[in-house]
């Protein structure tokens, strides 16, 4: 995947956590905007997730956020680059990566966004549409979390799922941000 990606896109903020509990966020990959500007969540699914961060009283620039695959995998003639996730081998791969950013950001609190982050962290048999919003029993974190991923909301195949879906969303961090208070 780093052949194809432009850069590896690590988390951010990279400097010391302030005060307060430390709360990570872990997504899937970065985008095609991320793989271009180096950093996570700066496409349209950031865009989504900031705003529902922000909804839900939590200030991104207070949590870590990164993502299980560090490169940008692609389909197409590469003025196109459409997203393909990233299969088991590429997340194996990739998890030392994230194992670091956990041991020297040592979160209280450790949000998975979607299937991929879920699985990695918590198994293969992990479902989200079961289980998201619920605290999960980890070694990761005292405290882990899962919801779905920004990227589903923005897929949703009207603008009333959507809004439904995004409120879902934006509830689900209203309950992680209740912890940080
Ligand atoms: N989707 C992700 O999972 N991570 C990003 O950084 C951007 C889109």
């Amino acid at each position: 995947m780093w052949k194809t990606g432009t850069q590896t896109v690590f988390g951010e903020p990279v400097g010391r956590p302030g005060p307060g509990p430390r709360v990570m966020l872990v997504g899937e990959q970065p985008g095609d905007q991320e793989d271009r500007e180096g950093r996570p969540f700066v496409g349209p699914s950031g865009r989504l997730l900031d705003e529902a961060l922000e909804e839900a009283g939590i200030d991104r620039s207070q949590v870590y956020v990164t993502n299980t695959v560090k490169h940008f995998k692609w389909t197409g003639d590469g003025k196109r680059r459409i997203h393909a996730k990233p299969n088991t081998t590429e997340v194996r791969a990739c998890l030392p990566w994230l194992e670091a950013e956990i041991q020297v950001f040592r979160p209280d609190i450790l949000v998975c966004l979607g299937a991929t982050a879920a699985q990695a962290l918590l198994g293969k048999d992990f479902r989200v549409t079961q289980q998201r919003g619920q605290p999960i029993p980890s070694a990761w974190a005292p405290v882990v979390v899962a919801t779905v991923h920004p990227s589903s909301i923005l897929r949703a195949p009207d603008p009333e799922a959507r809004e439904r879906q995004r409120e879902a969303f934006v509830e689900d961090l209203r309950a992680v941000a209740r912890l940080i208070r």
